[in-house]
């Protein structure tokens, strides 16, 4: 059944065809040659002039999955590099990138961006083919914005978390159907395997700190992730105009790639009966509005919204096992289970242990290096910052204004307030994050 909503037993939802190195049919080699080139044709700025004098090719060469899937990596990197890689963002995409990604995101129920399946599932080898993909060392990327090993290695430890929690999927479907005939035993053995495995993702996802450093991070990687919605500072107020010819095309507007896609932490939070509620939003105040019987106001829910970003069988897929996710309620029923609960608990704090290293992370790797930006710019005199800030500005796109003089200004203002800082997924991160963070803790059982 995995099967169905393309999830592998082993690889979970890295594909189980690997991801091809390249398209079979010499027909693409034009899409082969500028992503293989993608760093050198950004770097010279040459990259907007030779895909605007691409031809529109067609999908119908792509036969296969596997295919289609490289397709779509190859044209989502391909278009952030258009729009992101000059002095200024361009708000539209011509036809030559427009037109296939928009076909082969419908094949493949992704939508039209550099999401995380285009950069991290989708987007790697192993290095030796009798070696795990678990292991960080046997591992490499096909595509990258900057060639650089940060940018390499920062989608890696994604690949890497997701193939090691591969086998916890099908765990906790199992501790689901245990659950459900009512044997302990198996559902509480099951959850501190959980709670093993989930620790083991903690530890790779520390690794980050090895090869990937904060700053070429900050300034060098991130810009090219950053979506088209809510960008106005960045210089998209209309999101971007995707050229496929219809003639009634409208500027359509993404959130950037961000691993709040990656459905494998989502799925964790369903099994385990972990509600993430709209940002912002207090329980308190849900409650009071439940109790007084009112609809409640529509919400904007920041991780449900990701599942659009995700490939339709998996946002489908947590969609099904959200409606059959009974351990939550069978920890409760079993209070005096004290095995049990202590089992359920110690996923729940493994796993809000994980969001912890994971707000660590978005300090060091964007809080304190977009301290270190604002610092610089206002230690210029007016020229020098106006000249930097067009530079950080077409590099970094989230939260730096372009009228450079104005953005000085507010800054100045704001002295060092991080207030306007946004995740490239549109969060304001920080609060955002530990507001998850908390959830995590929530629902854990009070008493036994
Ligand atoms: C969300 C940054 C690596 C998992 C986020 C958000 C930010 C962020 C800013 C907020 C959403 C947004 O607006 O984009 C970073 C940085 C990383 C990094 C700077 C490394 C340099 C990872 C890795 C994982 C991960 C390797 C793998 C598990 C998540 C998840 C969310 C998230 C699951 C959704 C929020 C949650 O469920 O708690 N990340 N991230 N991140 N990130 Fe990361
Ligand atoms: N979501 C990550 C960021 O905001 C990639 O930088």
């Amino acid at each position: 059944v995995l099967a169905d909503y393309g999830i592998s037993p082993t690889h979970g939802f890295l594909p189980e065809v690997l991801p091809l190195t390249r398209l079979p049919d010499p027909y693409y080699n034009k899409w082969e040659a500028i992503s293989a080139n993608l760093q050198a044709l950004i770097l010279s700025k040459r990259l907007r002039g030779v895909i605007d004098r691409l031809p529109v090719l067609s999908t119908i060469g792509l036969e296969h999955d596997a295919e289609w899937r490289r397709a779509y990596s190859l044209l989502s990197f391909m278009a952030h590099g258009y729009i992101w890689g000059g002095d200024s963002p361009s708000d539209r995409l011509p036809p030559a990138i427009a037109v296939p990604l928009l076909k082969v995101s419908q094949h493949l129920e992704v939508p039209p961006v550099a999401t995380y399946a285009a950069v991290c599932l989708w987007n790697f080898k192993p290095l030796f083919m009798d070696e795990d993909i678990d292991n960080l060392e046997n591992l490499a990327t096909l595509t990258t914005f900057t060639g650089s090993l940060d940018e390499s290695w920062f989608y890696l430890v994604s690949v890497a978390m997701e193939a090691r929690g591969a086998p916890i999927i099908s765990l906790m479907l199992e501790a689901i159907a245990a659950a459900r005939r009512n044997d302990a035993p198996t559902v509480t053995r099951n959850l501190n395997t959980f709670a093993e495995r989930v620790d083991d993702l903690t530890a790779l996802l520390q690794r980050m700190h090895e090869s990937c450093d904060p700053t070429i991070f900050y300034n060098r990687i991130r810009p090219f992730l950053a979506g088209s919605k809510n960008m106005a500072e960045a210089g998209l107020p209309d999101g971007v105009l995707y050229e496929d010819g219809s003639g009634t095309e409208t500027y359509r507007q993404y959130a950037g790639g961000s691993n709040a896609q990656s459905s494998l932490i989502q799925f964790f939070d369903i099994v385990l009966g972990i509600e993430h509620r709209p940002t912002g939003e207090k329980r308190d105040r849900e409650m009071e509005s439940e109790r007084r019987g009112q609809a409640p106001a529509p919400k904007h829910n920041f991780i449900m919204e990701m599942r659009r970003y995700m490939p339709g069988p998996h946002a489908r897929f947590l969609g099904d096992v959200q409606a059959v996710a009974n351990i939550r309620d069978f920890v409760e029923a079993n209070r005096s289970n004290r095995p049990l609960c202590l089992a359920y608990d110690a996923c729940l704090s493994m796993l809000s242990n994980l969001r912890d290293k994971h707000i660590a992370i978005v300090t060091r790797y964007i809080v304190l290096p977009s301290r270190e930006v604002r610092a610089r710019s206002r230690s210029r005199s007016p020229v020098a910052t106006r000249k930097m800030n067009l530079a950080v500005a077409s590099r970094q796109p989230q939260g730096i204004a372009y009228d450079a003089r104005g953005a000085a200004a507010k800054q100045e203002k704001e002295n060092g307030k991080q207030s306007n800082l946004k995740g490239t997924g549109g969060t304001a991160l920080i609060s955002f994050l530990k507001q998850a963070r908390d959830e995590t803790g929530e629902p854990a059982i009070e008493q036994w």
